[in-house]
């Protein structure tokens, strides 16, 4: 006789362990087969992609032949468990072939001809099937099982307290089922909705990547038109970085392509300003010059859209204040001022003092050297300026120096001072 409260706790105990509900069935019927000494023990479920019950197994010296016996969801012993509960009350929620044998009709008389007849299939049924016992497995008002039982091999008639343990362990099953399906179908949405999130960030990615690649177009052509700054985005790049290096400062990860970025998109927003301002030869007047100085607040704006690096808008507002607090537009100073935005301050003077165009030529170094050295503290950061002049004397200087000789050699004096 089994310990029927302890068998419970141990299946109850086992079915935690199964994540695959087959299994958990499985082992429900080989539990029942081994320890209620049964001719059969089987387990009928609902193949929802197939709409009907199929044996999931069935253990025992009568067991079914599961692979050869469906049961379609129109069949009596189905629609009775899913639409006749209340009838079914009458046999007590489950059905019992003895019980359907000594079935008296003329005191159910509830029962409908159509309900009689139903009855007697479901009895075929079970008796096709070696069944005593058909126990619904019910999850609320989910059908996900039937546990399909034969006789006793002692011939004798099953107690109440095995049969509720039976209902129980029936019970236990559909809801352990359930909690595998929900769990299968949450790690379901789970793969689909992170493919869905990578395939976003690789379209995003894309999107982002050839916003950039076009913001440098801009800013090629910007800088190609732009009298005051004419030169090369890459040398402007080198030498900003050559100096962030020499700060020591973290150009790790994403840092270095910030600040790449920075110093080459820095003027783009020059695109927005008239060409009779950007490449006006010679000084602005005060209102040519107030609108110049919008390339600031207009790069910033074309910039919005590249979300992935709101740190070189940050950067590119601020590349025109000056260390004393005279720049623009906000006219902060010190180190309000974001140490790349300063960087850029530098190397773009800088670079646009030794440069040479169409109508001049560029400066000596010694001259923009001594520009960068009087300004320190006043529109450069000096540390800026120290780690700049470090930097390029040992790794730029003798490029520049014989570049700049051979432009003076077949040119003639350099003129004004550049602004930029
Ligand atoms: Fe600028």
């Amino acid at each position: 006789m089994i310990n029927y409260s302890e068998a419970l706790k141990n299946a109850a105990r086992s079915m935690v362990r199964f994540k695959n509900p087959n299994n958990l069935l499985r082992m429900v019927v080989r539990f029942i087969a081994r320890e209620s000494n049964l001719t059969q023990a089987s387990m009928l479920v609902y193949e929802s992609s197939k709409q009907r019950y199929s044996f999931i197994d069935s253990k025992g010296k009568d067991r079914i032949p599961i692979h050869l016996v469906r049961i379609d969801l129109d069949h009596p012993l189905i629609l009775w468990f899913l639409e006749k509960k209340d009838k079914l009350q009458i046999l007590e929620g489950y059905f019992c072939l003895k019980k359907l044998k000594s079935f008296n009709r003329v005191k159910h008389s509830e029962l409908s001809p159509q309900d009689l007849k139903e009855i007697e299939k479901i009895k075929e049924l079970m008796i096709s099937l070696n069944a005593s016992l058909c126990i619904p497995c019910f999850y609320h008002e989910e059908l996900l099982g039937i546990l399909i039982l034969g006789n006793k091999k002692t011939g004798e008639d099953f107690l109440e307290e095995e049969i509720q343990f039976f209902e129980t362990l029936a019970n236990d099953s559909a809801m352990t089922i359930k909690n595998a399906e929900t769990q299968t179908e949450l790690v379901k949405r789970n793969a689909e909705l992170e493919e869905k999130l990578k395939e976003n960030k690789v379209l995003r990615d894309k999107e982002q990547q050839t916003y950039y690649e076009i913001m440098l177009s801009l800013a090629q052509e910007v800088r190609m038109k732009d009298s005051s700054t004419f030169g090369h985005l890459e040398a402007v790049e080198k030498l900003g970085i050559m100096t962030a290096e020499e700060l020591g400062l973290d150009l790790s990860g994403k840092k270095r392509v910030v600040l790449s970025a920075s110093l080459r998109l820095h003027d783009v927003g020059k695109i927005g300003i008239p060409d009779s301002v950007l490449k006006k030869e010679g000084s602005l007047n005060e209102e040519e010059w107030s609108i110049m100085k919008e390339h600031v607040d207009k790069g910033v704006k074309i910039l919005e859209p590249l979300t992935d690096f709101k740190e070189v808008s940050d950067i590119i507002r601020c590349h025109h204040e000056n260390y004393d607090g005279s720049g623009y537009p906000r006219g902060i100073k010190g180190d309000e001022i974001p140490i790349e935005s300063s960087i850029i301050s530098v190397v773009d003077a800088f670079h646009a003092m030794i440069s040479s165009r169409c109508y001049k030529k560029g400066f000596p170094l010694d001259f923009a050297i001594n520009e960068l050295e009087t300004n320190k503290g006043k529109q450069f950061h000096p540390k800026v300026v120290d780690a700049f002049l470090n930097a390029f004397k040992k790794n730029m200087f003798a490029y520049y120096d014989s570049r700049i000789k051979k432009e003076i050699k077949s040119q003639n004096k350099p003129q004004d001072k550049i602004q930029s």
